[in-house]
């Protein structure tokens, strides 16, 4: 990104050998191919549940009782509430390696925007339950072992990172606060995702990029952990996150398209630590929107998440009328329209989900709707375009505050299902209603990775903005 906006010489003279921009290969996760089925419904079926499932947990990331087996295998030390934010993909998500400790050790991370805290499958006694799905050999995911690292610490409880978790109202059992010269460790972390969670200890550790160092930097040492393909990069607003403790000004990344599943296609995730970068500056050719401000809301989750200013849906030319309640959030906190890597379809509160398939099913009369496909899939509408020939669908626009308009390319949206005899709308709901049923909370509409893909995203946190356009992410 630096190269775009400053000559490598111009920058050579004014900052040395100080690293702006760091690239990083980004490749949707290997084993998202499902080999264990060749049942092309249940693939997606999976698909749609583990998105389903992840917005659940986006959307009621309440306080999570620990749960004492999972605790009692971390420590004994006394049971701690924890943060509890999404789901990683079991499928549908982007693989990223970081390289960690002295010598570093690379080890494969879910990418994901909707949580906060960075984490490894730690020591040579990680256990996995339920890690055999989707073709993943538990046995063979990849450990960080930090007594082959020089410069792998326990975070103390007294430590102020210990907070970046625990709040400021952590206790530390036997640890006199006037001295602050306490041993005991931070407390064991439990994190719940939506299909899964994961529990550890607070490590400091040095990482490493080909060019840049940064010492001291927080991560998750899990020991335990549940339905999780690999650990997961927390790129969230929390402070425990990789950008904020990177104090990045800016990421961003292009999704390659999902067909490359079963391929080495990846590309790259830029992270910007910003001495490359003039203030203020716009990537060319994207067009921005501002990040909404997250709600003041005691439910700490909440501000993890990168809310957006979603004005208006369209399918085709029409503007589909969604109450303004489902696109902002109210005092309470609720509803909203937040965008998170970690999910894979994009998920709507089912009043704003049932107006827009509807749109969809009134626009596509003249194909056939299959409802016991949308049964089996879990997605809707559902169409049997047999011997039809060409399919034209219903354009789908997300337009946001300032104007800035997601046009997506109808790959982003439908999705050839089995014998390419049916296509499915790739949306997920749920039967609860949203704000205004007073049943579910949180996001009403979260934009999850399906709908990114082949698109150049960046997250300007810097300027506080989100940018995107059209692009072709893959060779
Ligand atoms: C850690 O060190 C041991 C012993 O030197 C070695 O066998 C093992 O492969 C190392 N593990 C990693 C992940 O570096
Ligand atoms: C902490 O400091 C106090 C007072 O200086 C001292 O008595 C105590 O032994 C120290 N504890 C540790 C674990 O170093
Ligand atoms: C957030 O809410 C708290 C308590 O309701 C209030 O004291 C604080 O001023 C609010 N902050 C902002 C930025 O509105
Ligand atoms: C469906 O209707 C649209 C417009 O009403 C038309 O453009 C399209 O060709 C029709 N498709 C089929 C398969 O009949
Ligand atoms: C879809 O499933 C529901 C509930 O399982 C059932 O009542 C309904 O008849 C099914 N519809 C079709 C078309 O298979
Ligand atoms: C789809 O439509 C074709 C032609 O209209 C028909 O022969 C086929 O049985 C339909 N498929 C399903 C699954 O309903």
């Amino acid at each position: 990104m630096a190269s775009s906006s400053s000559s490598p010489l111009f920058f050579f003279l004014l900052f040395l050998s100080v690293v702006s921009a760091v690239k990083l290969p980004l490749s949707p996760f290997a084993h998202h191919t499902d080999k264990s089925t060749n049942d092309p419904y249940l693939s997606l079926r999976r698909l749609a549940d583990s998105s389903l499932a992840r917005a659940q947990k986006l959307k009621q990331p309440t306080t999570i009782k620990p749960d004492e087996s999972a605790l009692s295998a971390v420590s004994t030390a006394s049971a701690t509430v924890v943060k509890s934010p999404l789901s990683p993909r079991g499928f549908g998500g982007y693989s990223v390696s970081l390289s960690f400790g002295t010598p570093s050790q690379t080890i494969p991370f879910v990418f994901d925007t909707g949580s906060s805290l960075v984490w490894f499958p730690c020591t040579s006694r990680y256990l996995c339950s339920d890690c055999n799905f989707a073709g993943i050999d538990p046995t063979r995911i990849q450990r960080f072992v930090p007594k082959n690292s020089t410069s792998s610490q326990i975070i103390g409880c007294q430590n102020p990172k210990c907070q970046f978790i625990f709040g400021p109202n952590v206790k530390c059992s036997g640890c006199d606060p006037n001295t602050r010269n306490c041993t005991v460790p931070c407390p064991p972390y439990i994190i719940q995702y939506g299909l899964g969670s994961t529990a550890g200890l607070l490590l400091s550790e040095t990482l490493d990029f080909p060019d840049l160092t940064v010492p001291d930097f927080v991560v998750g040492c899990s020991v335990i952990s549940t339905r999780q393909p690999a650990g997961i990069a927390g790129f969230g607003r929390g402070v425990e996150s990789l950008p904020s403790q990177m104090k990045l000004k800016r990421f961003s990344h292009c999704l390659v398209s999902r067909r490359f599943d079963d391929t080495n296609v990846g590309s790259d995730l830029d992270l910007d630590t910003g001495s490359g970068h003039k203030s203020g500056s716009k990537t060319p050719g994207l067009s921005y929107t501002p990040f909404r401000n997250n709600p003041n809301v005691s439910n700490s989750a909440f501000l993890e998440y990168y809310y957006l200013n979603l004005r208006r849906i369209y399918v085709g030319s029409k503007h589909v009328k969604i109450p303004f309640k489902y696109l902002a959030p109210g005092s309470d906190g609720n509803g909203g329209s937040i965008v998170d890597s970690g999910s894979t379809f994009t998920f709507m509160d089912r009043p704003v989900f049932d107006l827009v398939a509807e749109e969809f099913a009134t626009q596509m009369s003249n194909y056939s709707r299959d409802k016991e496909l949308e049964n089996l899939t879990g997605l809707g509408p559902c169409f049997n375009i047999s011997g039809k020939g060409d399919v034209t669908v219903p354009e789908l626009i997300f337009e946001f505050k300032g104007g800035a308009k997601m046009e997506l390319p109808a790959s982003n949206y439908f999705s050839f299902v089995g014998s390419a005899d049916n296509i499915c709308l790739t949306v997920v709901s749920d039967t609860i209603i949203g704000p205004s049923g007073g049943g579910k909370s949180g996001p009403a509409i979260i934009l999850g990775s399906f709908q990114q893909q082949n698109y150049h995203v960046e997250y300007d946190l810097d300027n506080d903005r989100f940018g995107f356009a059209k692009k072709k992410c893959s060779p």
